[in-house]
C-alpha cells in the first residue's frame, strides 16, 4: 500500500565501500529487526501476488532471500524451497552460474523441488544486476515450476536487472 516504500527506505542503511571499495551496500538488517515493519512488508508482498492462494510455493535465494521467503511461506500457508550457493545441497538437480555485481557465483536447486506446474513466487532482498534472479528463474523453470512472480524489497533500477527478467511479474517495494 501507499507508504510502504517510505517505511522500507527508513529501515535501510547505506554502507559505503562494502564489501569492496566503490560499492554502496544497502543494509536491510534494520528492516528485518523491526517486527511491525517486517510484518507489514510481508503482508504487502502477499497482497501484491494474489493474497493467500495466489501462489503454491515460495523460493528463497540464499542467503538474504531466506529470511523473507520463510515469512511469506508461513503467512501464506505454503512451503518454501531453497535455492542455494554451490556445494550446500546434498541432492542437486540443476545448477546455474551467473555474474554478480561483485564476482561470480553458482546457484543450485534440489531434486524434487516442485510438483510439475506448481506456481512459484521467487523472493530475494535486492534486485541489482539481475544475475541472481535470472539464474534463479532459470533453475525454477528447469525444475518444473512455473514462476508467477519475482519480488524484492529493493530494486536498484540504474543497474537494469529487470531487463533480464522478461515476461516476469517483477515487484519491488522500493526502488533506488
Ligand atoms: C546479493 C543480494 C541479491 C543479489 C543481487 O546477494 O542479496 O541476492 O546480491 O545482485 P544481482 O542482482 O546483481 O545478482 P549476495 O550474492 O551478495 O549473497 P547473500 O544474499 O548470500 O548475502
Ligand atoms: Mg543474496
Amino acid at each position: 500500500g501507499p507508504g510502504v516504500a517510505a517505511l522500507v527506505a527508513s529501515r535501510v542503511v547505506d554502507v559505503p565501500d562494502f564489501p569492496k571499495p566503490g560499492i554502496l551496500f544497502k543494509d536491510l538488517t534494520p528492516l528485518f529487526a523491526d517486527g511491525p515493519v517486517f510484518r507489514q512488508v510481508i503482508d504487502v508482498i502477499i497482497a501484491h501476488h494474489g493474497g493467500r492462494g495466489g501462489f503454491d510455493v515460495v523460493v528463497g535465494v540464499e542467503a538474504r532471500g531466506f529470511v523473507i521467503a520463510a515469512a511469506l511461506a508461513y503467512a501464506s500457508g505454503v512451503g518454501v524451497v531453497p535455492v542455494r550457493k554451490a556445494g550446500k545441497l546434498p541432492r542437486v538437480a540443476h545448477s546455474a552460474t551467473y555474474d554478480l555485481e561483485y564476482g561470480t557465483a553458482t546457484l543450485e536447486i534440489s531434486e524434487g523441488a516442485f510438483t510439475p506446474g506448481q506456481r512459484v513466487l521467487v523472493v530475494d532482498d535486492v534486485l541489482a544486476t539481475g544475475g541472481t534472479a535470472e539464474a534463479t528463474l532459470d533453475l525454477v523453470a528447469r525444475a518444473g515450476g512455473v514462476v508467477c512472480g519475482f519480488t524484492v524489497l529493493m530494486e536498484l533500477a540504474f543497474l537494469a536487472g529487470r531487463d533480464r527478467l522478461p515476461g516476469c511479474d517483477v515487484h519491488a517495494l522500493m526502488t533506488v
